[in-house]
């Protein structure tokens, strides 16, 4: 079975098997039914690296559905199964002027996998919003519910890539939005700048969730068109003390305070000094107006586009000094 389809990267592996989930119970019963099997869980495979076929059982965890849980004056819960386009929920929940998830438009995937790497945006992640999700306990198909303390939410981080990683599969999230005085936040320049554009002071949800699409169309591919999987890496996070002796090497390198103690330094930034922006490697490349962002030019395999983050990497730490990790899960 080809997962091509199956992963924005478009890159061409096979599953030995493969099944799409619809419920709960279907889960419930494939788990079962295949209990000595060896097992891979795929969501919207927007954060994935297919580098060799697949032998095991892909399991497509296929559940819709989303729904208002409770609300009183100033807020909303509203739950969405794992398998909801992650963007088309974002609309969903903006339409009715819930905020809180708008600065997170178009980011591509499902539901069920912003957890797992507390996906984010524009100056917002899901931890802002985010009140429990349920998975289900792939050895017993118990169902567990994680609240947002036990997700142990960090940048890109969360228990579903450490300490549970592997053992549960997410099958729903619930999310808790404002009905007024909605945190709009700006503070990112580029909506900043977006916004200014069209001479808007106080935007809407809408009209902030329209900027931010905006952005994102200017800078960043879109996977129906050209394969990739968002930021390939992290922004690396350095100690102050080890930041200030690079700088002194590199004083117009850009950063970001983060802590007392730490600051975050653009990956993209890093990668376009490092002569690596817009470059193409038969088929693999870096995308031309977004450093961080690798692409499939049509037939790339995994391992091509791996080479080149792993050249990437290497001519950083060379130059820099600084080691950058990837965000993508590597298969
Ligand atoms: N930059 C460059 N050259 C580039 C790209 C970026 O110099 O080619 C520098 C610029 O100085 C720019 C800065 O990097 O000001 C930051 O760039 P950008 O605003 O595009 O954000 P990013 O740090 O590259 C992060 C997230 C994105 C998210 C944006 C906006 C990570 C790994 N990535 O990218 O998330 O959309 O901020 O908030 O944190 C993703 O995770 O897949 C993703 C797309």
């Amino acid at each position: 079975f080809s997962l091509r389809k199956h992963n924005t990267f478009g890159i061409e592996a096979k599953a030995k098997q493969f099944v799409a989930v619809h419920s709960v119970q279907d889960l419930e019963t494939i788990l079962i039914e295949n209990k000595s099997q060896k097992k891979f869980i795929l969501g919207g495979g927007s954060n994935m690296l297919l580098t060799k076929d697949i032998d095991a059982l892909v399991i497509h965890i296929d559940l819709k559905g989303k729904k208002i849980i409770e609300e009183n004056d100033a807020f909303v819960w509203v739950e969405s199964q794992a398998g909801e386009s992650w963007h088309e929920f974002v609309l969903w929940t903006i339409d009715q002027n819930f905020g809180g998830l708008e600065n997170m438009s178009l980011i591509p995937g499902n539901v069920g996998t912003t957890p797992v790497q507390n996906i984010g945006a524009y100056g917002t992640e899901i931890k802002d919003t985010f009140v429990s999700c349920q998975a289900m306990t792939i050895a017993t198909q118990t169902i567990k519910t994680f609240t947002k303390e036990a997700c142990h939410f960090g940048y890109r981080e969360s228990v579903f890539k450490k300490d549970a990683k592997d053992q549960y599969i997410i099958t729903s999230v619930i999310f808790k939005l404002t009905k007024k005085n909605h945190k709009i936040n700006t503070s990112y320049g580029d909506i900043t700048a977006e916004l200014a554009k069209k001479n808007i002071q106080i935007p809407t949800l809408k009209e902030v969730s329209d900027a931010v699409i905006a952005i994102r169309q200017s800078k960043l591919p879109d996977p129906k068109e050209l394969g990739n999987s968002g930021s390939f890496f992290k922004n690396p996070i350095l100690l102050k003390s080890d930041f200030e002796k690079i700088l002194k090497q590199f004083p117009e390198m850009k950063y970001f305070d983060i802590s007392e103690t730490e600051v975050k330094v653009p990956a993209g930034w890093l990668i376009e000094q490092a002569g690596f922006k817009g470059k193409r490697f038969r088929d693999a490349g870096v995308h031309k107006n977004q450093a961080l962002v690798l692409v499939n030019y049509g037939n790339a395999t995994g391992q091509e586009i791996l080479n080149v983050s792993k050249d990437i990497q290497d001519s950083i730490f060379k130059k820099f000094g600084i080691r950058i990790e990837a965000e993508v899960n590597v298969i």
